[in-house]
């Protein structure tokens, strides 16, 4: 058995749905592959499975904030850890499998009445919510909002799924199959740590310049190869700041998140960013052109219209000489060309701007580049090695980055 997560303290916060007793497993599997795992039982949880059977399967179970005959001087003068912290101290990681509908409530307006809601509040450590309840319950407004403020504040969902609920419905609200769970914990936990304290500055996305104050020239990045790698970062324990086109993906990761329009505003923030900046990773689709005389009011439609381009700056090419010791990455598009000569643009690049690694790839290839999920990448670095990536999800190649940086 491979002890992936050895050493590593899982705390699992299990609410009162009629899905808890799937926690178990989730707690052998994280044991056996090393983990210690410390539960905090709701009182709802423990009116529907034993409080004994979690007892059995992790390293230790709480369900009470207040030991009975808590006595205020024993903290005062012993010292004595505080039962209504020290699993938030210790954790590596927040799991709350399964999560109900009243305790994702209370967590969103930072209710603490009991020992989960209050070690929440009291982590420094992811924090993932695997939710399960009733299809009606899942899709009430109010729910809803809770859940999206809870991302906002940074925590990471594992959606529920479709299926038939144990309420006798059919619909969304099932909790996620867990075995799909145990695979994001073990890559959240072992990922964590291995890019933090580097701050890293992403951009991504389209840039657009105007024509007149209601038309754009711009381009069709999405966005999500550089949220993605944004999102990524977050995850490896990095201070990421993404700088990125207002069109493009929302990042699901809270994170300091900057829109711009133009390739100078682009630019712009990149140099207000830059300073103390340890890695950055150019994966904006910049424009190459802004229109030299813009107009003011709307051009008037029904005629011929001749636009004159000018060239933007070139951002990649300036990076070096705003911060010398950071490592960068760019990225290079190019449309229709044979591999071989893909390569070799993306290694003169590289040169060119003198950066670390140049991601390379043809977005004239069906799933590949621009608003795809997917694409085929050569990472190219500076001996002139190119790694290649044969099609995979953008998720992956913001992972395989990543692992090249660091
Ligand atoms: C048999 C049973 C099953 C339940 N299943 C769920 C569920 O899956 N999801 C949910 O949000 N609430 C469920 N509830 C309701 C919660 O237990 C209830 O809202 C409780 O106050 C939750 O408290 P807690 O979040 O502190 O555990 C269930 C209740 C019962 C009696």
């Amino acid at each position: 058995m491979e002890k992936g997560l050895k050493g590593r303290n899982i705390v699992i916060g299990v609410t009162g749905s009629i899905a808890c007793y799937k926690a178990l497993d989730l707690i052998k599997e994280f044991r056996k592959k090393g983990a210690n795992v410390y539960v905090i039982m709701t009182y709802g949880a423990s009116q529907l499975v034993p409080v004994r059977d979690f007892e059995k399967a992790a390293n230790e179970v709480r369900t009470h904030t207040f030991d009975p005959g808590i006595d205020y001087r024993n903290y005062i003068r012993k010292n004595k850890p505080m039962n209504h912290i020290s699993f938030a101290d210790i954790a590596d990681l927040f799991l709350i499998c399964p999560a109900t509908a009243n305790s994702i409530g209370k967590m969103a307006h930072g209710i603490a009445d009991d020992l989960l809601t209050t070690s929440i509040l009291a982590t420094l450590a992811p924090v993932v919510i695997a939710p399960a309840m009733n299809v009606k319950m899942w899709n009430n407004a109010i729910v809803q909002e809770n859940v999206q403020k809870l991302r906002k504040a940074g925590m990471l969902f594992i959606d529920p799924e479709y299926g038939d609920l144990a309420c006798g419905y059919k619909g969304i609200g099932r909790l996620a199959n867990t075995e799909k769970i145990g695979e994001y914990i073990e890559t959240i936990a072992l990922k964590r740590k291995t890019l933090e304290g580097k701050k890293i500055i992403v951009t991504a996305g389209a840039t657009s310049e105007e024509i007149d104050p209601v038309r754009v020239i711009t381009n069709k990045s999405s966005g999500k190869m550089g949220t993605y790698i944004a999102e990524e970062a977050f995850l490896r324990g990095a201070d990421v700041t993404l700088i990125r086109g207002t069109n493009s993906v929302e990042p699901k990761i809270q994170m300091k998140d900057i829109k711009i329009n133009t390739a100078k505003e682009l630019f712009n923030e990149v140099k207000r960013n830059i300073k103390n900046a340890d890695i950055l990773i150019h994966a904006a689709a910049v424009s190459d052109f802004y229109v030299s005389r813009k107009k003011n009011g709307k051009i008037k439609s029904g005629q011929t219209l001749a636009l004159e381009l000018n060239p933007t700056t070139k951002i990649l090419e300036n990076i070096k000489k705003l911060n010398k010791k950071i490592k960068l990455v760019g990225f290079k598009a190019e449309y229709r060309v044979s591999e071989k000569e893909l390569v070799k643009r993306a290694f003169s690049l590289l040169k060119d701007a003198d950066a670390n690694f140049i991601v390379a790839n043809d977005v004239g290839k069906k799933g590949r580049g621009f608003d795809a999920d997917t694409n085929e990448v050569f990472i190219v670095d500076k001996r002139g090695r190119a790694e290649h990536i044969g099609l995979r999800d953008k998720r992956v190649i913001a992972a395989k980055i990543l692992d090249n940086i660091a």
